[in-house]
């Protein structure tokens, strides 16, 4: 069965806890510190897999990759020599397409395998490779890799079909470098794409507009070497914020800007949530009565397609029904069949979840189809009534730091087992 979390169910969760740096910023960041042939130091960097193995796939460029704790990184792009990535790394995570512009941006050339779908939908790149043509590039596709490659790359003005945080990020980094001035219209907003390109300006870069829908480029020659720290994770906060309300808790949340979070907070207070906002923290006191709502997932601001499988568990226990649309991804309720055999009743209509009143949560043997789906199960698991068995637990350790730990502070009957006896240890443990 492999890695699994063990939960003992029917708790609070109360307390405080401290949120890591954005995962999605620190993928974008490191494949941007490449950019320079001077040294970039990375701080606040979230200890999840999915930066790892970012790491490693930039130190097989021949880039020298200094990790100097679990939170910093020294990154120093004079050494590379491959501008090519493996499909072993982009089958473990999409992100690396971010060396792709990366790479083109510096080196004029770059092979990046294409990456598949992946458990949340179809994952179309036409927008990136949109971008990298508009600015010169000549994009082929062979033998499942993307190779692009130009002489030069010359500012343009490129507008974005759909809004897209990867196609956003993936033009900045090709274009940082670029003859004249690059524009991209319809550009997606998230805090991540604001956190890069600040970034990229520390490094020199004159980038403007970031956070809006419209982002001017203006490339310059060479970038120097920064220091930066990473933006706390909006989506780890957003967790913990929607754990506190289904669990009836009361968290702090801390390390936060709460700016980030209001599509979240404006969510759990229609509820009938207690939402209060410090300067770095955010305070959510749940209740036993909850006013159902409708969600519809969007791009920032609006609330995020990445916290909509945590709130549909809060709505569980909503007096009525909720309805959650999901607009970005299009497979991604495959959750739902789990949390039905924990007792919800949803039921999904194409992109649509309709979720009516759970009476109760029971423990079961459940399986995280995704990351942000196996956070909505851990915590489903937090509130049913005796054990559960989360499965698959790789998704989760993608994108949260010591899920287990943090939960435990907060008062979680949780543990990490490997082997069938420890598991049965716990059981007995908390049976007794
Ligand atoms: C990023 C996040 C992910 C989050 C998502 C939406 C990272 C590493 N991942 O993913 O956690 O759920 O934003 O907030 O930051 N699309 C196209 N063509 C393209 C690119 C995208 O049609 O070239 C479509 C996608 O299929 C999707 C929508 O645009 O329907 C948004 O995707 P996008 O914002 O690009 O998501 P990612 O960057 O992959």
């Amino acid at each position: 069965m492999g890695d699994r979390y063990i939960i003992k169910g029917n708790t609070k969760l109360v307390g405080e806890v401290s949120i890591g740096g954005a995962k999605n910023a620190a993928l974008a960041i490191l494949a941007a510190a490449i950019l320079s042939d001077e040294t970039c130091t990375i701080e606040n960097l979230p200890k999840v897999s999915d930066i790892s193995v970012l790491l490693s796939a930039i130190e097989q460029t021949g880039a020298k990759v200094d990790r100097v704790d679990d939170h910093t990184v020294k990154i120093c792009g004079k050494t590379v020599s491959t501008k090519s990535i493996d499909y072993d790394f982009i089958r473990k995570i999409r992100a690396s397409y971010y060396l792709l512009g990366s790479l083109l941006g510096k080196y004029k050339n770059a092979e990046v395998a294409l990456p598949g779908g992946c458990n949340i939908g179809s994952r179309p790149i036409d927008q990136h490779i949109k971008g990298f043509e508009a600015l010169g590039a000549t994009v082929k596709l062979e033998h499942g890799m993307i190779i692009a490659s130009a002489d030069r790359l010359v500012g343009t003005n490129i507008y974005l079909d759909v809004v897209t945080v990867g196609a956003t990020i993936n033009i900045m980094l090709a274009s940082v470098l670029a003859e004249g001035t690059t524009i991209i219209e319809n550009a997606a907003k998230e805090p991540h794409i604001v956190d890069v390109a600040n970034f990229l300006n520390s490094m020199g870069a004159e980038i403007k507009g970031a956070g809006t829908d419209l982002i001017k480029i203006n490339g310059v020659q060479k970038l120097h070497g920064t220091q930066y720290m990473i933006i706390p994770d909006q989506i780890e906060a957003g967790t913990f914020m929607v754990a506190a309300a289904a669990t009836g808790g009361d968290i702090v949340v801390k390390n936060v800007i709460p700016k980030h979070m209001e599509a979240i907070s404006a969510k759990l207070q229609e509820m009938g949530a207690v939402v209060t906002e410090g300067d770095d923290s955010i305070r959510v006191v749940g209740n036993q009565e909850y006013k159902p709502t409708n969600i519809k997932t969007l791009p920032y601001p609006g609330f995020p397609t990445d916290m909509q499988p945590q709130m549909t568990v809060a709505l569980c226990f909503a007096q009525g029904t909720s309805i959650i649309t999901e607009s970005i991804f299009e497979n991604r309720f495959k959750y739902v069949d789990e949390l039905s055999r924990m007792g919800a009743t949803i039921k999904v209509e194409g992109n649509t979840a309709i979720i009516e009143k759970s009476s109760k949560f029971t423990g079961a043997t459940v399986s995280a189809p995704d990351l942000r789906a196996g956070a909505a199960l851990v915590i489903a698991g937090i509130i049913a009534d005796g054990f559960t068995v989360v499965e698959r637990i790789d998704y989760i350790e993608r994108g949260y730091e010591d899920f287990v730990g943090k939960l435990c502070g907060l008062g979680a009957q949780i543990q990490r087992v490997t082997t069938d006896k420890e598991e049965q240890k716990f059981r007995l443990k908390k049976t007794s």
